[in-house]
């Protein structure tokens, strides 16, 4: 296999998506490998978690910068002793500035905790309850200069059951997220999904040749798990 990619995680908290990419890539097989997080927050909970699995951490605060674009240069001047071919942005809750955004086009990915284009921004499962939706689920896209709008590279869905509330809702996204973000990173990693022209190139899945199997799935709610992995392909 060809080198794995250098991939650096951008956190802000939890840290439980950056939890997920590591364990994926903690197989030798995996196309990416997690060299470093970066945190803009000391007290993130996930920078404890990267420490214990070996991995570099490093913290840089805002409010060490006088402004904006000083802190985006400090990430940037980070990523680049890290030796980072992709930035993987997983719960960072920062807007980065046009020129950061620039420069790392194509290389800096995200996951949003709904279906975009439908509900960008913050408190999504609140929002998908409020609109009465029955589908929601999660999308990791490239990141561009507008907010949760580059182009999507993958899609896991869930059902709203009747009965959720935010919490149950999230609970039910985050599994899904689990396991989209690294397929997503995976297909970036590997050169089968890259931006090209503002949008998404997917690469021919060999595997999937046949498409007889490309159905649009809806989930049913006596099933318990869906195929996460098979509707996250067939929903570029
Ligand atoms: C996730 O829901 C992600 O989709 C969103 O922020 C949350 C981060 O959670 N961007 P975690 O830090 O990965 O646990």
């Amino acid at each position: 296999m060809s080198a794995r990619k250098r991939t650096v995680v951008l956190i802000s908290g939890r840290g439980s998506n950056m939890t997920a990419l590591i364990a994926a890539a903690s197989n030798p097989d995996y196309p990416a490998e997690i060299v470093g997080v970066i945190s803009d927050r000391a007290n993130a909970a996930g920078l404890g978690i990267a420490a214990a699995r070996g991995i570099a951490t490093k913290v840089i605060s805002r409010a060490d910068y006088s402004n904006k674009e000083a802190h985006d240069g400090a990430i940037d001047a980070a990523l680049v002793s890290f030796g980072a071919e992709i930035v993987a942005l997983a719960g960072y809750m920062r807007i980065l500035g046009a020129r950061f955004v620039e420069k790392w086009l194509g290389r800096m990915i995200n996951i949003h905790p709904a279906l975009l284009p439908a509900f960008k921004g913050l408190d999504t499962h609140a929002r998908a309850i409020r609109a009465g939706i029955r589908i929601h689920g999660c999308t990791v896209h490239f990141v561009t200069l507008d907010m949760d709008d580059g182009p999507i590279i993958a899609q896991a869905a869930v059902p709203v059951m009747v009965g959720d509330n935010e919490d149950t809702l999230a609970a039910r996204v985050l599994k899904a997220e689990h396991r989209l973000y690294p397929l997503a990173l995976g297909l970036v990693a590997e050169g089968k999904a890259r931006m090209e022209g503002g949008r998404t190139v997917l690469a021919h899945f060999a595997d999937d040749a046949d498409n007889s199997t490309s159905v649009v799935m809806a989930p049913d709610p006596l099933r318990e798990e869906t195929d996460l992995e098979h509707l996250a392909r067939i929903t570029p």
